[in-house]
C-alpha cells in the first residue's frame, strides 16, 4: 500500500524539493506518494515547487482550531503529515488525529536549541553563541509542543572554528536534504510491515 503524504510548508521549500526528488527517483517502488502540499501562506515558494512537480498545492486558514487543516488533509485522504518548514503550531485536534503519523525536521540536535522562537538562523546563532562543538539535524514525531515529540533520527555535525550562522546553516541544510526523505521512507516501510511507531 502506498502511503499518502501531505507536506505542510510555509516557506522556500528546499526540504519539500528533496522529498519530491527522492520519491520521484524511486518511481514505482516508492512506498509513499506526495499527494498534497498545503501552506498557511499563499506566496510560499513551496507551493510553486509542488505545482511544478504536478502535486496538488493548497492554502488553508491556520488561524482556527485546526478544522480547516483537518478538512484539507481529509479531503485528500492523507495518511501521514510531513512538516517541512511549517512555521505554525499544530493545533491539538490535528496532533491527536495524526498521532504518530506526523513528523518534523529541526536544524539542531533536539532537545537542545529547540522550542518556540528557535527556528532558522536563530538556531545556528544560538549554537555558535553557546560554544557547542557539535550541532545536527533531528527528525521527530510531532506532539503538542514545538520541537518536542519522540526522536526518529539524528545526525551530528561538527561546528568548525570560524563558523558563522550562514556557513553552519548550509552544512546543516545539506544533511537535512539527505536525512529527511530517507527517514520518511523508513517510517513508511516500517509501517507497511506493521512495525508501527507509536507513542
Ligand atoms: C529547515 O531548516 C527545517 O529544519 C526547519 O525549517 C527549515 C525549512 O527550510 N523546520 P526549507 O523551507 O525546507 O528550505
Amino acid at each position: 500500500m502506498t502511503l499518502r503524504i501531505g507536506v505542510l510548508a510555509s516557506g522556500r521549500g528546499t526540504n519539500l524539493q528533496a522529498l519530491i526528488d527522492h520519491f520521484s527517483s524511486l518511481g514505482e517502488n516508492s512506498p509513499v506518494r506526495i499527494e498534497l502540499v498545503a501552506s498557511n501562506k499563499a506566496g510560499a515558494m513551496a507551493l510553486e515547487r509542488a505545482r511544478n512537480a504536478g502535486i496538488q498545492a493548497e492554502t488553508f486558514d491556520a488561524t482556527d482550531d485546526g478544522r480547516a487543516l483537518l478538512d484539507t488533509l481529509g479531503k485528500h485522504n492523507i495518511d501521514m503529515v510531513v512538516l517541512a518548514g511549517y512555521m505554525k503550531r499544530i493545533p491539538p485536534a490535528v496532533v491527536r488525529q495524526f498521532h504518530s503519523r506526523m513528523v518534523n525536521i529541526h536544524p539542531g540536535l533536539l532537545p537542545e536549541f529547540g522550542g518556540a522562537g528557535m527556528y532558522g538562523a536563530k538556531v545556528h546563532q544560538a549554537v555558535i553563541a553557546s560554544g557547542a562543538r557539535t550541532t545536527g539535524v533531528t527528525v521527530h514525531f510531532v506532539d503538542d509542543e514545538f520541537d518536542h515529540g519522540p526522536v526518529i533520527a539524528q545526525w551530528r555535525i561538527k561546528v568548525n572554528d570560524g563558523d558563522t550562522a550562514e556557513t553552519l546553516a548550509a552544512r546543516v541544510l545539506e544533511v537535512e536534504h539527505a536525512i529527511y526523505p530517507r527517514a520518511v521512507e523508513m517510517i513508511a516501510s516500517l509501517n507497511e510491515r506493521k512495525l508501527f511507531a507509536d507513542f
